[in-house]
């Protein structure tokens, strides 16, 4: 199993590249398969679950070729409705593949996606949206069979919880659906924007993304489109982080600052400085960071559940202490024992978690519990005194596309061994 290896203590400098969002790439590539023209996506990022998903759409009769970070997708010969079990367990997102089988096959088979590291991944949303589309579903020991005798239709759909993946489960679903669908509470973030648009691009007839109301008109056809994946917000995220804890100075390229607010406030709040510039940000790092008193995981437009762990590595160090509430999942505070052996002083009460500003930190052995675990692991290692090994780092390759070329790119000691 290979590890990364991180020598902490480096001043971090220099220019960042930032990958396209692993959370975008997922669910356009879901979409592609609604096409019946050539899909060619730009700026996608190298990741493992990007492989996964293009894994099922080979199985599933497309034809997906990757070069570089360009996927083109010919989704013409697809001939298949069912998702195999070993796919649908590489990668739990793969959730929004149903939508779309649904919205170009009508009917679709697929396991239910385990549950992962963050706690029971539930897709109660998902299923209730569809059954109101006019989606039968039969539950056979862990098998889901999805037909539409009827066809599928548009309907009036408010949930329960703004879920990012049931709101693109049905905007997959809905695009070639009869009539109007109308979704209250949809989730808001970026990547559904960006998910909207390149449907958009395909033909489909949406309003109201990045907005709780969310409306499309089904069409007949969708003809496929050239389309770029828009940045990484975590992963921007993730090389702020990495600066703060090292005192460092970095220049990130390719994002969009406004995505970025909820979290660059939080960096601000800790006395380091953002300017942003077109189509990128200078991110200064303060002398020593200053503790946030309370910081809670929301829905977008407030801060990313994803970004907790990496921001989190960065409390560990202020001064102060600081109380950060995950309200989003059930179990995200995996990273804690590992942040603790390398010294933080960190109390977790249910969904609260006290951290207490540590002088230093120390390298050492840790292992990867989780995506997000793992990347605040490293940021940690960085700013550590000292020798730090992470190991599992396959949950890391899920969502970071060579995290320590960036990072030694930025003048970090990290070996991936
Ligand atoms: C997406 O997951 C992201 N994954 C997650 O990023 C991200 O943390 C999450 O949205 C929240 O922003 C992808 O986009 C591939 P949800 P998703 O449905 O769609 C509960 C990462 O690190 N829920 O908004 O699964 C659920 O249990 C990953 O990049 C139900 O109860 O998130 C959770 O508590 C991790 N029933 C909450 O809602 C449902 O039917 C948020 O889930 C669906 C969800």
């Amino acid at each position: 199993m290979q590890k990364f290896v991180i020598q902490g203590g480096r001043r971090l400098e220099g220019e960042v590249l930032v990958q396209g969002a692993k959370n975008s790439a997922l669910p356009i590539l879901a979409a592609s398969l609604l096409c019946d023209g050539e899909s060619v996506l730009d700026n996608c990022p190298r990741l493992s679950d990007v492989y996964a998903a293009c894994r099922i759409l080979s199985g599933l009769g497309c034809r997906c070729t990757l070069r570089g970070h360009t996927v083109q997708v010919q989704a013409q010969g697809m001939h298949s409705s069912v998702i195999p079990m070993q796919l649908m367990r590489e990668m739990r997102s793969s959730i929004i593949f149903l939508g779309a089988v649904l919205g170009r096959m009508g009917r679709c088979e697929l396991g239910f996606p385990g549950g992962c590291e963050l706690g029971p991944r539930p897709i109660d949303l998902h299923l209730q949206a569809l059954q109101r589309m006019g989606v039968r579903i039969l539950e056979d020991n862990g098998v889901l069979q999805c037909s539409t005798p009827a066809g599928l239709h548009g309907a009036h759909i408010h949930l329960q919880f703004p879920s990012v993946g049931a709101t693109e489960n049905i905007l997959l679903a809905a695009v070639l659906a009869k009539g109007e669908t109308i979704v209250t509470n949809a989730a808001r973030e970026p990547e559904i924007i960006d998910l909207a648009s390149y449907l958009r691009g395909c033909g489909a007839r949406i309003t109201g993304d990045g907005s709780s109301t969310l409306c499309i008109q089904g069409v007949k056809q969708l003809t496929g489109c050239t389309y770029r994946i828009m940045p990484d917000r975590i992963a921007a995220a993730t090389w702020m982080a990495a600066a703060a804890v090292t005192g460092g100075e970095i220049a990130l390229q390719q994002v969009n600052p406004a995505d970025l607010v909820s979290m660059t406030d939080v960096f601000e709040q800790m006395r380091c400085r953002i300017c942003p510039f077109r189509e990128g940000l200078y991110f200064h790092s303060a002398k020593c960071p200053k503790a946030i008193r309370s910081i809670r995981t929301m829905p977008y437009p407030g801060f990313p559940t994803d970004a907790q762990a990496i921001v989190m590595a960065v409390l560990c160090k202020a001064k102060g202490t600081s109380l950060m509430e995950e309200t989003i999942f059930e179990n995200r505070f995996r990273h804690v024992d590992a942040l603790v052996k390398m010294g933080a002083d960190i109390q977790v009460a249910g969904r609260a978690a006290v951290i207490k500003g540590v002088r230093s930190m120390h390298g050492a052995a840790v292992q990867a519990t989780d995506l997000r675990g793992g990347a605040a692991m490293i940021v940690a290692g960085l700013g550590a005194a000292g020798e730090t090994t992470v190991e599992q780092i396959a949950h890391i390759d899920r969502g970071y596309d060579s995290p320590e070329t960036v990072l030694r790119g930025l003048g970090a000691e990290i070996r991936r061994i």
